[in-house]
């Protein structure tokens, strides 16, 4: 899929193509306007998990949407899920998902629409909630959804299944999953699948620049779509490989059963990685 640098890791029928590298340094390197479609979650700036700046983050970010749109076809979508997030203890909210809305429309796309993901979470005592003005918990984050060109309505019969009615919603109600044991900061293969349903059609290429453990390339397998792949940490790469390989394994048909390789017991299965 790419012009000049070999993936790291490839499935025997080419449709999967995982590069453990810097999304900066690949994305040139793809082919222009063989992307789809983008469906990514950058490590969002005021997150401390990180442990970089959140000017550096920013920074990574709007790189990343920038370096996206060539190898962007005419047309194609980009799903950005990112969140304005509390920042250090004085609970000042970064303001990624404004930010990145203005960069986007500066690099030329039009919006076409935001979904809220809410993360279906209970109980979470507030932030500095001893003192006024208190901070509400964080229990949503966003999927910006930028378009690049102009409209061209596209074929009506694409599958959509049981996301048809998500056409008319834009809040999702959405879980975490387990996996969060494998990683600081996955998101839900349900969301994964419900952005590739609504924005791509079978058979068109979906690419992740940070794809953490490959929640986006599982949903692709699952919906029947092409997948590239970028990671930067071999941890998480090497986790990412072994998740697609284990979806690949229950064959054509059963990719939706779920797959044992979860959780802390999943953890286990890396040692004897080949
Ligand atoms: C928010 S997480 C994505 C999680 C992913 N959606 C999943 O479900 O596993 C962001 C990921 O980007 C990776 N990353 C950070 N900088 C990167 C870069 N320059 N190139 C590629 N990946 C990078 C991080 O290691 C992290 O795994």
């Amino acid at each position: 899929m790419s012009k000049i640098i070999k993936p790291t890791w490839q499935s025997d029928d080419g449709r999967i193509c995982l590069y453990q590298e810097d999304c900066l340094k690949l994305l040139p390197q793809l082919e222009k306007g063989r992307v789809d479609t983008v469906l990514t979650s950058p490590p969002y700036p005021g997150a401390a998990m990180w442990g970089m700046e959140e000017d550096v983050l920013l920074k990574l970010n709007l790189s990343c949407l920038e370096f996206c749109l060539e190898p962007l076809r005419e047309n194609g979508v980009i799903c950005w899920q990112i969140a304005d997030v509390p920042n250090g203890n004085h609970g000042i909210i970064t303001t990624t998902t404004t930010t990145t809305t203005f960069a986007a429309v500066n690099l030329g796309l039009k919006i076409r629409g935001q979904i809220i993901w809410d993360k279906a979470s209970s109980n979470l005592v507030p932030l500095c909630f001893m003192r006024r003005p208190i901070v509400p918990s964080l229990t949503h984050e966003m999927i910006l959804i930028f378009y690049k060109g102009d409209w061209v309505p596209r074929e009506k019969k694409s599958g959509l299944g049981k996301y048809k009615g998500l056409m008319t919603q834009s809040v999702w109600r959405i879980a975490a999953e387990r996996e969060r044991d494998l990683h600081v900061a996955p998101f839900p293969c349900e969301l994964a699948r419900r952005c590739i349903s609504l924005w791509s059609l079978e058979d068109e290429v979906v690419i992740d620049p940070f794809m953490g453990i490959g929640t986006t390339g599982v949903a692709c397998i699952q919906t029947g779509r092409k997948f590239i792949g970028i990671e930067i940490e071999p941890k998480y790469f090497k986790i990412a490989v072994k998740r697609i390989k284990g979806c690949l394994s229950l064959g054509p048909g059963n990719y939706h059963r779920k797959y044992s390789f979860m959780g802390k017991k999943g953890l286990s299965l890396l040692e004897d990685d080949e």
